[in-house]
């Protein structure tokens, strides 16, 4: 008799727990790697937590975007419902939309006609919203401001050939005192930010998007071939040998201890930079990258940025989708703006005191961020990621000395034809 009332007293423990945990369902986010992202992420996800009984788990992902993107098509591949909400690179909408779900209709239209509308096309793949905009990137020209006034130059360079100049002379008189100086740093490393480094370096001599909008592939021409001879002339001279393995991280490792004069970066590296740790805070200018001498020579930033998506295997869709909104609205993306330097990805917050008070080149470069260079990930849909990998393979090895631009570009186009086959 004792024994079985103790069974009826736990299964009502029992019982009771499980209700507890009904209340609130856990969901995983796969987000944040560079910087401080991871940090962010977990606030962001753990004010969604707070103010919805849920709990949130945070997946750790590789730095690398392209090594995410092979861990996340193994985890989609398989159907794993281990990770819901899933941070997904701008580029990748194309490649991955059949695993996610339509937000359309679940997520109120007014939500979605808040976002800039550009942003929400690159995201619609056929008619589906695959994800949500959540921080968009443009790559911009970061330099050292009491650098420039050392060495007599009064504004940041808008030419190619300028930069070159100005990099050479700083390094030269500083390295007088301090060996490890360099000119430039940039993502010289055969990934993913290389192909954005060399998009900028094509796109602002005149040379295209290496695949146009309708599909043909343009990158076999003398403008292009001239920018990848010109970046891989910084190599060993306003340039680390080293440079040809930096990823974003690297570089602004070398800036923020005092070492280089110029960088090229997304807009995450200013927070940073301002941090209580950087030995150039409070020294760090901002401008729009350089352009080239081709016909249709411009100033170019690559366009990046990250969006959120619901997987079709999560076994929480209506929490994720939840999470998914929470993170992507404007309260948070007010904090990261503020706390990181996330570029928002709705119009209304270009116009905030507070977010341009943190960020002032918000307001002076917002034609940059909003005029930046789309990768061809659009037009070679699942086809980018071979597209961009052959792209950024044979930029490196102009920039490493194993070709010159003529070269790679023609080579390129055979390869790039080869992978089209019939059509992207
Ligand atoms: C940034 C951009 C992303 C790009 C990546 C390359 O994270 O936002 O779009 O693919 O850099 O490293």
């Amino acid at each position: 008799m004792k024994k079985a009332l103790t069974l009826i007293t736990l299964t009502a423990a029992m019982a009771a727990a499980a209700n507890a945990n009904a209340a609130g369902v856990t969901v995983t986010i796969a987000c944040g790697t560079v910087g401080i992202e991871l940090k962010m992420c977990q606030d962001g996800g753990a004010r969604w937590a707070k103010a919805t009984g849920n709990t949130v788990k945070v997946f750790q992902s590789p730095n690398l975007t392209n090594d995410r993107l092979g861990l996340y098509q193994q985890q989609l591949a398989a159907k794993s419902s281990d990770i819901d909400v899933y941070q997904l690179d701008v580029v990748w909408p194309g490649q991955l939309a059949q695993h996610f779900i339509d937000l359309n209709g679940k997520v109120p239209a007014a939500t979605i006609k808040s976002y800039f509308p550009g942003m929400i096309a690159a995201d619609t793949v056929g008619s589906k919203l695959v994800a949500l905009p959540w921080f968009t990137d443009a790559g911009l020209l970061y330099y050292r401001t009491d650098m420039l006034k050392k060495y007599g130059y009064t504004k940041a360079p808008t030419t190619w050939a300028e930069l070159a100049t100005m990099a050479a002379k700083i390094q030269a008189g500083e390295q007088k005192t301090n060996k490890q100086f360099v000119g430039y740093v940039f993502q010289g490393k055969d990934y993913e930010g290389l192909t954005c480094d060399a998009v900028e370096w094509v796109v602002s001599n005149g040379g295209g998007t290496i695949v146009d909008a309708s599909g043909k592939i343009t990158i076999n021409n003398p403008n292009a071939a001239k920018a990848l001879d010109t970046a891989a002339s910084w190599v060993k001279t306003i340039s680390p040998s080293g440079v040809t393995t930096y990823g974003e991280e690297e570089a602004r490792g070398i800036f923020q201890a005092g070492n280089s004069a110029f960088m090229r970066n997304w807009p995450y590296a200013w927070a940073l930079g301002q941090g209580a740790d950087s030995k150039v805070k409070g020294k760090i200018g901002v401008a729009p990258l350089p352009k080239g001498t081709g016909a249709g020579a411009r100033n170019a930033a690559a366009l990046g940025g990250w969006q959120l998506g619901v997987s079709q295997y999560s076994k929480n869709q209506e929490a994720a989708i939840s999470l998914v909104t929470y993170l992507a609205g404007p309260a948070e993306q007010k904090i990261r703006a503020i706390e990181g330097t996330y570029n928002p990805t709705l119009p209304a917050l270009y116009k905030d005191a507070d977010i341009l008070k943190a960020n002032p080149f918000f307001g002076s470069l917002y034609s940059v961020f909003t005029g930046a260079a789309a990768r061809p990930s659009g037009p070679t849909g699942v086809k980018y990621n071979q597209v961009s990998q052959a792209f950024s393979g044979a930029v490196h090895d102009v920039l490493t000395g194993k070709t010159n631009g003529t070269k790679a570009v023609a080579g390129l186009a055979t390869t790039l034809a080869r992978i089209k086959g019939t059509g992207w």
